[in-house]
């Protein structure tokens, strides 16, 4: 029912983004013109700000706290966005940078966390359905060994990590590994999940972004001499901006995409091509 002086859209489907930082609140803004949103972070305080911004600009939003490694948390979530109907669309673009976290956090956040999230919620997909899960050009260049590779296969074992760190060693089982390990899995896990989304009518994929123009992209300029070296051979001779992402996820988000699943959109400027053509 429509209330006069609110701009709450109740007849709207619902997109829940997941992460409310620099490439989420972009992905919130751009589907806020189409979908309800519901926009969930570990930061509660920074999820209910982007929300209330979007809510100034006539969107409907809504942000609640959500710590993805934590298995109750996601429960929660998933009870949320059935009782407000189901959804339309997920964009999983929580993340944490090589310089933000240990091996073991990054991994369960990039990979443990977005997979608990998308097998939480595909009860829940209906026929157009689309979930998109931010990975990486960085997933691009990783080549993991047969014995790696195996365990990527069970992206959800809580026991990932702990294996992950002795197949590895401890020289390896760094955070720079760990990022490109868990990007990669990601979207290895969007392809095999394609049959699984596509019983119900809908559809997965996963969206590596190259160098993009947000805070953690800043911190990792800051922390990482190697990222200058790339950026000097990314083609386009720039960093992308969030709304190119926007841009992306929107695209993959409509029904333009309805063809598109268990696959991954490189939004990275030409840079993994530039670095694998021979
Ligand atoms: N910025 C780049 O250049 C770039 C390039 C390639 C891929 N990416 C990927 O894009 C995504 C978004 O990047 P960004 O630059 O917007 O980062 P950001 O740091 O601005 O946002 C990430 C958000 O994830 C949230 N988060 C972290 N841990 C969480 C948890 N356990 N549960 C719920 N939320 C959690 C943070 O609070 C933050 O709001 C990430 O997945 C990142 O790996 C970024």
């Amino acid at each position: 029912m429509h209330k006069i002086g609110s701009s709450a859209r109740p007849d709207w489907q619902l997109a829940v983004v997941i992460g409310a930082g620099g490439m989420g609140t972009a992905a919130a803004r751009r589907l806020s013109q189409h979908y309800r949103i519901l926009l969930a972070d570990i930061d509660e305080a920074r999820a209910a700000a982007v929300a209330e911004i979007l809510c100034k600009e006539g969107g409907d939003a809504t942000g609640v706290a959500c710590d993805i490694t934590n298995p109750a948390a996601v429960q929660r979530l998933t009870k949320t966005v059935a009782d407000m109907g189901g959804f339309r669309v997920l964009a999983h673009v929580a993340g944490l940078s090589p310089s933000m976290a240990d091996f073991g956090t990054i991994i369960r956040v990039n990979l443990t966390g977005a997979v608990r999230v998308a097998e939480s919620l595909l009860p829940l997909a209906s026929v157009g359905t689309a979930a998109i899960l931010i990975s990486s050009l960085a997933g691009h260049t990783y080549r993991p060994s047969e014995t790696i590779e195996a365990l990527l296969r069970g992206p959800a074992d809580p026991a990932l990590v702990d294996k992950l760190m002795v197949a590895l060693g401890s020289q390896q089982a760094t955070p720079q590994v760990a990022y490109p390990i868990s990007k990669y899995a990601l979207m290895a896990y969007c392809r095999q999940q394609a049959a699984a989304w596509g019983e119900r009518g809908a559809r997965i994929v996963s969206l590596s972004p190259g160098m993009i123009a947000t805070p953690m992209g800043a911190l990792e300029f800051e922390k990482s001499p190697r990222k200058m070296q790339l950026y000097a051979r990314t083609p386009l001779k720039r960093e992308g901006t969030m709304l190119e992402i926007a841009d992306a996820i929107e695209f993959l988000a409509s029904d333009k995409a309805s063809f598109i699943s268990g696959t991954d959109l490189l939004v990275d400027g030409g840079l993994a091509g530039a670095l694998t053509a021979r």
